[in-house]
């Protein structure tokens, strides 16, 4: 078919998990240990998201950040998705706690593929017999891991000493094959507000997804009620690129006001388009709000 013969994109993984079972230590460890980060002298992440390449197959994947949350659930309210892939992160010697319980049921909802990584496996505390109870946790939740009689892969990590991480990216990797994820890099672009925030001396920024087309500098973008003339783009490892195609994170500047996070990015024509459009919702948006007030 049509969509066969378009290129693959990477995975997008979305890392959740209770407070404090390791979700950043094990998203440092991956991004440290990436060639992306190593050539740029490890400049701390400046973004919520990164793509990194895998060990073995070299194959790229997508992970999104604490604020990639945000954008998730917030999508999510639409019935939407920008995640492939969710990595639940579960302390071996804490098991499944109450977040661990809310992530299972958003990626029950939202009906996006689940890898589990029992993580903290390099500490003592963490036995046979905790990964055991770790096991039955989660079926008493209806996630079925592999070595449990279901079908749902896991990884036994650690995101300090770096334990498992490996197999981890490659069981990604093996998951987005069989989605055979695929998307136009000469599309219209489309994508999501990941996050934005005011710089000083920069302005108006906004990290965006690219989830079909390829952004570049100049091309102007609609997001929620605002719009922007692409002025600069740069990775997750700081640097300045001229090309963002699908399943990249990049950091645009050249806002006229701060987009929302997980509001949707769609090109638009011409400035006095994206213009229209911007006003066309902001009318919306307040005509939603008078009916609400006589509500
Ligand atoms: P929140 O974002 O606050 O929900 O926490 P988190 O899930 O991101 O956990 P974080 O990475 O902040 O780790 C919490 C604590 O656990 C820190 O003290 C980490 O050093 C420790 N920790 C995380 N992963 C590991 C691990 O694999 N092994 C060991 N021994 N400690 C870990
Ligand atoms: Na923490
Ligand atoms: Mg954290």
């Amino acid at each position: 078919d049509e969509k066969s013969k378009l290129p693959l994109r990477p995975p997008i993984v979305t890392i959740m998990g209770h407070v404090d079972h390791g979700k950043t230590t094990l998203l440092d460890y991956i991004r440290k240990s990436s060639v992306a980060e190593k050539e740029h002298g490890g400049i701390t992440q400046h973004i919520g998201a990164f793509s990194v390449k895998a060990p073995k197959s070299g194959k790229q994947i997508t992970f999104l950040d604490t604020p990639g949350h945000a954008a998730f659930l917030k999508m999510r309210e639409r019935g939407a998705t920008v995640t492939d892939i969710v990595i639940l992160v579960v302390a071996g010697d804490d098991s499944v706690m109450p977040q661990t319980k809310e992530a299972i049921k958003h990626v029950h909802a939202a009906g996006v593929e689940l890898v589990v990584a029992i993580n903290k496996c390099d500490k003592e505390s963490v036995t046979e017999e905790t990964i055991q109870k770790v096991y039955s946790d989660l079926g008493a939740n209806e996630v079925y891991v592999e070595d449990y009689g279901g079908d749902i892969a896991c990884v036994q990590v650690s995101g300090k000493s770096g334990l498992g991480v490996d197999t981890l990216e490659e069981t990604l990797v093996a998951i987005s094959e069989v989605l055979d994820l695929r998307s136009s890099p000469t599309a219209k672009v489309e994508g999501i507000v990941l996050e934005s925030q005011v710089k000083k001396g920069v302005g108006a920024t906004a990290t965006v997804l690219v989830h079909n087309g390829t952004l570049k500098p100049g091309q102007v973008i609609c997001a929620g009620t605002v719009f922007c003339k692409v002025k600069a783009m740069k990775d997750s490892s700081n640097k300045v690129i001229k090309e963002a195609g699908p399943g990249t994170p990049v950091e645009v500047t050249g806002w006229k006001e701060l987009p929302a996070s997980g509001d949707q990015v769609l090109q638009a024509e011409s400035e006095q388009q994206a213009k229209q459009v911007a006003e066309n919702r902001q009318k919306r948006a307040q005509l939603m709000q008078q009916m609400d007030d006589i509500k």
